[in-house]
């Protein structure tokens, strides 16, 4: 096996570039930023209020009162922001579009300015020789259609594909790279049953309901944007983690099994497959109507993936969905803010989902988080993420080496940006962001990232 590991050049905290081997020519290099974390601007410009802004608001939620409503400034900051994915050498940029910021009131009269911005944005891409991957939703949805019952209502399907086309029509002529959705699992399990997202309702139908309507939104958006989008590429961000039992008793093997349906193939199954895992079939069945299978089951390009870590689930006699969400044990490795690492599941996760739905992989996320600041020098020395990344391509090129169709990787994140429930506390980023002054500065990890995708480029050129 060809060992990518990264190897330390003795000089400073950097690390030589890890030499990836069997990636196919073209392989893309890319990173990634969602609307909610970094754009921030939430109130300019017309843009609709989102659920996260009034979830930010409720005492409690997020770490430290956190809220998106300056995030990054990337709405005000692009153009610097291009400049470092330029300095860093990517050929993508994987950003969302704010359902609010298009669309006030999530329907009815476009916001001409919100529009604007993508468009500058995109072109700006465009001019850098950076290629734009859309993602439609990834969790901002309108609070006007929150009020309206959200991902429960089934009219969220049509609420969703007319945005879907607006958005294709705008920005359709220069953007062709897609996604419907960012891990649904994600929004709809921590949303609507475990209360770490808003709507932070608790209830199984609702769940089920919601499950249900997003994975019919998906597909009635690809059928917009196959019909309004010129050579299209569409595709959709699936999170993938290997699901295993807290302890190695048969209650939590079940529990296992369970999240790994609803966290793993809830969604990519009836999208790809054309069916649902047998164990939700019963919960789904009261909101399925004839057809709808056929609905979610569109032809798409590719399927992106996002992964950290593992999970883990635990026996809860109390859960109406039959498992517990575990933390990971103690003696396994983790991340500065306590995420499991372990680049063998990323190998093992690509090698599945290659099998199991033989679509052209992207990684759509993957990285490390931190808990930083720039030493005396103004400088960021993060080895750690520096060691994760450069571990997570080996493992890539393990799964590309064995046969799995891995086409692209996205650094998650360009910037250190708004992390949800933790707030600014930990940063992803390649560049770090000074919240205070929005001062930039690349870390010992762009460089890095630099070098890595320059290396590769020679080898394929050589
Ligand atoms: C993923 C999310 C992304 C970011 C990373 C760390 O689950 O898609 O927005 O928060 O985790």
């Amino acid at each position: 096996m060809v060992n990518l590991h990264a190897a330390p050049s003795g000089a400073s905290n950097d690390r030589r570039p890890a030499i990836l081997e069997p990636l196919p020519r073209g392989f893309l290099w890319g990173v990634s930023t969602s609307a909610y974390q970094v754009e921030g601007a939430t109130r300019a410009d017309g843009r609709g209020a989102s659920i996260w802004d009034g979830y930010c608001r409720e005492p409690g939620r997020i770490a430290n009162g956190d809220t998106g409503d300056e995030a990054c400034d990337h709405y005000h900051r692009y153009r610097e922001d291009i400049g470092a994915m330029r300095q860093i050498g990517v050929g993508a940029y994987r950003f969302s579009v704010a359902w609010p910021r298009v669309l006030p009131t999530g329907r009815g009269s476009a916001n001409e300015a919100g529009l604007a911005f993508y468009d500058r944005l995109v072109d700006g891409l465009l001019e850098a020789g950076i290629e734009p991957w859309l993602c439609l939703y990834h969790w901002d949805l309108p609070q006007a259609l929150q009020e309206l019952g959200g991902w429960a209502n089934r009219d969220v399907v049509g609420w969703f594909s007319d945005y879907a086309l607006l958005v294709a029509g705008r920005l359709g002529d220069r953007v062709k790279r897609f996604a419907t959705f960012n891990e649904p699992a994600v929004f709809t399990l921590f949303g609507y049953s475990l209360g770490w997202h808003p709507p932070a309702t608790n209830d199984p139908e609702s769940l089920y309901a919601a499950v249900h309507h997003v994975n019919l939104a998906h597909g009635a958006a690809v059928d917009v944007l196959r019909a309004g989008v010129a050579a299209a590429s569409i595709g959709v961000i699936h999170n993938m983690q290997p699901s295993r039992p807290l302890r190695q008793v048969p209650a939590d093997r079940k529990a296992a099994t369970i999240l790994d349906d609803v966290w793993n193939r809830a969604f990519p199954d009836p999208q790809i497959l054309g069916e649902y895992p047998a164990s939700l079939r019963d919960g789904i069945d009261p909101h399925r109507r004839e057809g709808d299978m056929e609905r979610i089951r569109r032809q798409i390009d590719w399927l992106g993936i996002n992964h950290y870590s593992p999970i883990y689930a635990k026996a809860e006699g109390a859960s109406p969905l039959g498992f517990a969400w575990a933390d990971a044990p103690a003696d396994v490795a983790r991340s500065p803010i306590g995420w499991q690492v372990d680049p063998a599941a990323f190998r093992d996760v690509l090698l599945d989902a290659h099998d199991r739905y033989g679509l052209p992989l992207y990684v759509t996320e993957n990285g490390a988080g931190a808990v930083e600041k720039p030493d005396v020098s103004g400088e960021i020395h993060d080895v750690e993420r520096i060691d994760y990344l450069a571990r997570y391509l080996e493992a890539l090129g393990e799964a590309v080496a064995l046969g799995a169709d891995v086409r692209g990787y996205f650094v998650w994140s360009l910037l250190d940006n708004f992390e949800w429930g933790a707030g600014y506390q930990n940063r992803f980023g390649l560049v770090y962001v000074d919240y205070p002054t929005q001062r930039r500065t690349l870390k010992a990890s762009a460089r890095w990232y630099a070098a890595t995708i320059k290396a590769v480029a020679e080898r394929v050129a050589s």
